[in-house]
């Protein structure tokens, strides 16, 4: 298990910055994000985006891709760094002891080195990490070497562990892996055969998805934005279980589908051009205007409003055949795409997340005609987060019935990244009484 987190040859190859063009730039980067990241870790996202933005001119594109790659590793391989460094809360420099450990551990620079720019520091079990962690592990109970090969809290890799059991090795390896590109072609414009057929004149390459009808797999990690298919709106770039979750809509004449969290936009313009009339909400302007970007690009017309946090739902009572809520949650099913949402994984943070998750669904649900579908959906895989706010549905709407879900019908509404291999998603549709 607590192998199951390292990183792969992949991964670690090419971190070693030393012969990069602006060596000392990148490092500075490096230690000044850390930094902030540890004194702010609830702004991670932000910090981290904006940092590498800020510098981003002076860094060029390959060393902000470099320092965002060892930035990124020092978060998602945290806990099995610190453990076979052994614990230095004294530490005057953690991010640059925090760096040289994941070059020691991708084998990018070797103990000695690492150990001349940080004395009294041995870096060495890092360079034997595989072996060290086999050794180390028979010693540790399973939850905690859950936490570590994951850099989880204890109470996650508890919850999951449960839920796992035998699968957790898979599932963490999953969640330390470089997640495969998936984008989804825009009907308006031809079917998915037609989109392979121009990608690959413009030399890529595609496979069909097993789990969504409008989903391409796409060959490595190309630049998609580059490509004129894409500026043109063929296709817009989202992973499969996100696609998954916009067919869950009512299907009818002329059905009317509130996206009551679209952010910008990923499901609402998946559901406009499968047929649904969508009206669009977000709390977040900026999004919203992206999300209209977005839809004039793929020649969609999508309805967008504002939701003050407050005030009134600017929507008629009963206008929704279905309201789609893709909550603001912890992002826990996404931690391969995003390993910096594992800062917000604290148990105050998700208890204050539920909250919000259930002030958004109650005034969601004035809008929900009766008869009519609510979907609620998470990029979350806790329970709390979902199935837990599922049961609470049902208890205070007992207007509201179950009668329907994501994925296997074994699993409980969730797609588990390791038996998918789609980002970890929830959703499960409830029925209004008509
Ligand atoms: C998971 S994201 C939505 C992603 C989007 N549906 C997509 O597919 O691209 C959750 C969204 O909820 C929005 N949000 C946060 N608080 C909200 C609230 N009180 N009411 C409505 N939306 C809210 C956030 O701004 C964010 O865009």
């Amino acid at each position: 298990m607590l192998c199951a987190g390292l990183p792969s040859w992949d991964e670690g190859a090419g971190l070693d910055f030393s012969r990069a063009a602006r060596p000392g730039l990148i490092r500075g980067v490096i230690l000044e994000t850390w930094a902030s990241l540890e004194r702010e870790p609830g702004r991670a996202s932000i910090l981290l985006r904006s940092s590498l933005r800020r510098h981003s001119r002076s860094l060029g594109s390959k060393g902000r891709k470099l320092a965002s790659r060892i930035l990124y590793g020092m978060i998602r391989h945290g806990a099995v760094l610190e453990f076979l460094l052994g614990s230095d809360e004294k530490s005057v420099e953690p991010g640059l002891r925090r760096m040289l450990a994941l070059l020691v551990l991708a084998r990018c620079i070797s103990p000695g080195s690492a150990a001349a720019q940080l004395p009294g520091q041995d870096f060495s079990p890092l360079w034997r990490a595989p072996d060290e962690l086999a050794r180390r592990a028979a010693r540790i109970q399973p939850v905690h070497a859950m936490a570590v090969g994951g850099s989880l809290p204890s109470w996650v890799a508890r919850q999951w562990l449960g839920v796992l059991g035998g699968e957790a090795p898979r599932f963490l390896a999953a969640l330390v892996s470089r997640p495969r590109v998936a984008i989804r072609v825009n009907r308006n414009f031809g079917d998915r055969d037609c989109l392979a057929r121009r990608l690959s004149s413009e030399g890529l390459g595609t496979r069909p998805s097993n789990l969504s009808p409008d989903c391409l797999l796409v060959d490595g990690h190309p630049d998609l934005h580059l490509l004129s298919s894409f500026r043109e709106g063929f296709f817009e770039i989202q992973d499969e279980g996100s696609q998954m979750v916009a067919q869950l809509w009512e299907r009818g004449p002329g059905s009317r589908v509130l996206d009551f969290c679209a952010g910008a936009g990923g499901k609402s313009l998946a559901m406009a051009a499968s047929g649904a009339r969508v009206w669009a909400l977000d709390v977040r302007p900026a999004a919203l205007r992206t999300l209209t970007r977005r839809a004039h690009r793929a020649r969609l017309s999508i309805r967008t409003d504002i939701l003050s946090p407050g005030g009134l739902v600017p929507v008629p009572p009963d206008w929704a055949d279905t309201v789609l809520v893709d909550a603001p949650c912890s992002g826990s099913g996404v931690l391969r795409r995003h390993p910096e949402y594992r800062f917000a994984l604290g148990r105050e943070a998700v208890h204050s997340m539920q909250r919000r998750q259930r002030e958004i669904l109650r005034r969601a649900l004035e809008v929900l005609r009766p008869g009519g579908h609510l979907v609620y959906a998470t990029c979350s895989l806790l329970r709390q987060e979902n199935q837990g706010q599922v049961e609470w549905l049902l208890a205070e709407y007992p207007d509201l019935s179950r009668c329907g879900a994501l994925g296997n019908p074994g699993d409980d509404g969730l797609l588990w990244p390791h038996r998918t291999g789609t980002d970890g998603f929830f959703a499960v549709i409830l029925r209004r009484r008509g």
